[in-house]
Order: C-alpha cells, then sequence, then structure tokens
C-alpha cells in the first residue's frame, strides 16, 4: 500500500467548513484522512504500492502479462492511468488498462485479474486500486469532503497449481441509481467549459441517505451470495474485508450477516474512504496485524458509484517460493532510464522522418 504523508484530521476540516470531530467521528467513524501532497498523484501512489507488491511477491515487473487499475480519479480521462504506471514500473510486456466501477472497482478488478489466470491468459497480474478523491470533492461541501481520503494498495496474483484465491465472485450493476453519487462534467455528456465549472460539475454530488440505504441493502446480501456460492456459510469466513465508507454501514452489514464485528477489518478511522484503495489497502493492515493468513478464507465486499456493489470469497495465500529478487531501486532506475530512451527514439525517429 502506499498513503501520502500529509494527514487531515476532523479539527483541521472544522476550519474549513461547518462541521465538528463529534458529528464526523458519530455518523462515519473517520477521524483522520491522507490527502495527496502537490507531487502526489494517483499514478504515483498506484506505483509506490504496486513497488511495494511486486517486493513482497520476489517478482520482476518484467514478468507482469497485465496491469488493471481500478480507479474513479484517474489523472486524465485518456490515456489509460494504467499505462502511466506501466511505465513507471518498467512492467515491458504487460498489457495494461483501467477498470471503473468506482468503490467496487477493486472486486471487479480481483475477479477480472483471477478469471485471465484461469483461462491462461495471463501467468502475473498486478491489481491496483487507486485514487486521489481530494482533487475531485468540494472542500466548501461538508456532505463530501469529510469522507474522502487519498491512498493506494495492490495485489500481485499469480497462476499456482495450489489451491486457493478467489473462489467465487458476486458483480452487480444498477445504472437507475447513477445520479447519486457521480462527477458529471468533464465527459462527453457536460464537457469542461466555463458552465461546468460555475456549476461545479467537475465535483463529487452525492445523495448521503440514498447510498446509505442502498449500502446497507446489499454489503450482507452480497456477501452472503459469494460464500453460498461456494457452499459455504460465514462461519467458514476467516476475516470479512469491508469496504471502509462508513463505520455504520459496516456494522449493520455485520448485524446482517450475523458475523462478529471481532473478525472484520476495520480502518476507517485513520484514512477516510478511499474509494476503490480501501479493501486492499485494509488488506494490506490485516495481513500485518497477523489476521489474515495463508489458507485463510476471506470474503471482500464493495458498493459505490453506478450503482454497483459486489463481493469476493477469496481463499488467502502467501507469497510464491522465491523466484527473482526484487531491487526496488534498481528496478525504479530501469524503468526510468527505458522510458527516457524510449521518449528518445520516438523524437530521432521524428526528425528523421519528419512529423508528418
Ligand atoms: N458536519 C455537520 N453536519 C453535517 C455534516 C457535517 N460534515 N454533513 C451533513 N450535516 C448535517 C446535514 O446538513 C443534516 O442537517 P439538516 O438535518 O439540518 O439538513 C444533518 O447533518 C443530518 O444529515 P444526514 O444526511 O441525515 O446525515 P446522515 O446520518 O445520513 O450522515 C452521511 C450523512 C453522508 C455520513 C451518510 O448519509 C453516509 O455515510 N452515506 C453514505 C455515503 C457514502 O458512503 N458515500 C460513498 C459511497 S462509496
Amino acid at each position: 500500500m502506499a498513503v501520502p504523508d500529509k494527514i487531515l484530521t476532523n479539527s483541521d476540516l472544522e476550519k474549513i467548513v461547518d462541521t465538528d470531530d463529534e458529528w464526523i467521528v458519530s455518523r462515519t467513524g473517520i477521524r483522520e484522512r491522507h490527502i495527496a501532497g502537490a507531487n502526489e498523484t494517483t499514478a504515483s501512489l498506484a506505483s509506490g504500492a504496486a513497488m511495494r507488491a511486486l517486493e513482497v511477491a520476489n517478482l520482476h515487473p518484467g514478468d507482469l502479462d497485465m496491469i488493471i487499475l481500478s480507479t474513479s480519479s484517474p489523472e486524465h480521462i485518456f490515456p489509460a492511468t494504467a499505462c502511466l504506471v506501466q511505465d513507471r514500473i518498467g512492467a515491458v510486456k504487460a498489457g495494461a488498462f483501467d477498470l471503473l466501477a468506482a468503490c467496487t472497482g477493486f472486486i471487479y478488478a480481483v475477479n477480472l485479474g483471477s478469471q485471465a489466470i484461469k483461462s491462461n491468459g495471463a501467468e502475473n497480474v498486478l491489481v491496483i486500486g487507486s485514487e486521489t478523491l481530494s482533487r475531485v470533492v468540494n472542500w466548501k461541501d461538508r456532505n463530501t469532503c469529510i469522507l474522502f481520503g487519498d491512498g493506494a494498495g495492490a495485489f500481485v496474483m499469480q497462476a499456482s497449481e495450489e489451491p486457493g484465491g478467489v473462489m467465487t465472485a458476486i458483480l452487480r450493476s444498477d445504472g437507475s441509481g447513477a445520479d447519486l453519487l457521480s462527477i458529471p462534467g468533464g465527459g462527453s455528456r457536460h464537457p469542461a467549459s466555463m458552465q461546468t465549472l460555475y456549476d461545479g460539475l467537475h465535483y463529487i454530488q452525492m445523495n448521503g441517505r440514498e447510498v446509505f440505504r442502498f449500502a446497507t441493502r446489499v454489503m450482507a446480501e452480497a456477501s452472503q451470495q459469494a460464500v453460498e456460492a461456494a457452499n459455504l456459510t460465514m462461519n467458514d469466513i476467516q476475516l470479512l474485508i469491508p469496504h471502509q465508507a462508513n463505520q455504520r454501514i459496516i456494522e449493520a452489514a455485520a448485524r446482517g450477516l450475523n458475523y462478529p464485528m471481532e473478525q472484520v477489518m476495520v480502518n476507517i478511522e485513520r484514512y477516510g474512504n478511499t474509494s476503490t484503495a480501501s479493501i486492499p489497502i485494509a488488506t494490506v493492515e490485516a495481513f500485518e496485524q497477523g489476521r489474515l493468513n495463508p489458507g485463510d478464507k476471506t470474503v471482500m465486499v464493495a458498493f459505490g458509484s453506478g450503482l454497483t456493489w459486489g463481493a469476493a470469497l477469496i481463499e488467502w495465500t502467501g507469497p510464491l517460493p522465491y523466484r527473482r529478487k526484487v531491487s526496488p531501486r534498481k528496478v525504479r532506475w530501469f524503468a526510468r532510464t527505458r522510458s527516457i530512451l524510449a521518449r528518445l527514439r520516438r523524437r530521432i525517429e521524428g526528425f528523421i522522418w519528419g512529423n508528418g
């Protein structure tokens, strides 16, 4: 995982909008969130998390076949942020693309990565969830700006003869709720203009109460469906890793499943809602705290804009045995040099052949 150094606490927010720590903690469970600095972007956070994941997995970026980057705050409309990450880490033979399923995106991405591996389309897949929602939040809107934070998390998924990995996945959507949570401006429907800026259409718009109602309904339902599809029950699950949007939504999901809160991973108090990055960040922390071990079964469950929702039942496996030692410093140096040389070659070729 990778999160910005800068932390914004609830009392910092009290100085920006009409809110208070007590309201935010009691309604959401959030105490602080990380906010990207001037030089931090969705690609830089994603690359940081990616390098860390490759290091843990002992996998060289050159061995990656595919990079799936889930985000709702891409660097540009195009090119895909995944391609910027591919260049930064030097994944020379990987296909790369972005996936947009909002806060549910990481569940979609993990399932897609797993399907690519199972169909022999790929051996090593890097799945990243990365967000800098602080860049698209209206810092004058207390309904939304208190909720979100920035960060990234990444998984390396690998083909293996051992049982485990993604056992089942439930992916759902309902576009009739598209207007409940959106950034309407800047796309082809409302191209960026003085008017869209004036109307604030480039900011997150949200109907909090409706999203809340939807979330409490689908979180337990999707988790239940994911375990039933594997002929298991929640009693077989060691850890539930829910999307970290609101402590009350998480507690409602646990209640709906009749599942003990002690077995639910919660870290929303320190990160806020990092959208698609929240599940991989929570997973990394669960792993580091010894709450997720090889052989454990975990359900990851999320909901978000779209509307989308989904759950994946995963048997956690540790990193595969030693492959190629990864030196992050060398990898970064190689990637940067390769990128500079590739740009230089393109310039020279343009000079020789003319620019059209
Ligand atoms: N500080 C203080 N008061 C605030 C506030 C803030 N930051 N934000 C809203 N309020 C006020 C409202 O204006 C409202 O006042 P009013 O009754 O005078 O109009 C009051 O608090 C209650 O607002 P309400 O919207 O009913 O609060 P809530 O209990 O539903 O909590 C959310 C609001 C946004 C925290 C909650 O609805 C939620 O978490 N929804 C889901 C959002 C989400 O998860 N989005 C991301 C999905 S991935």
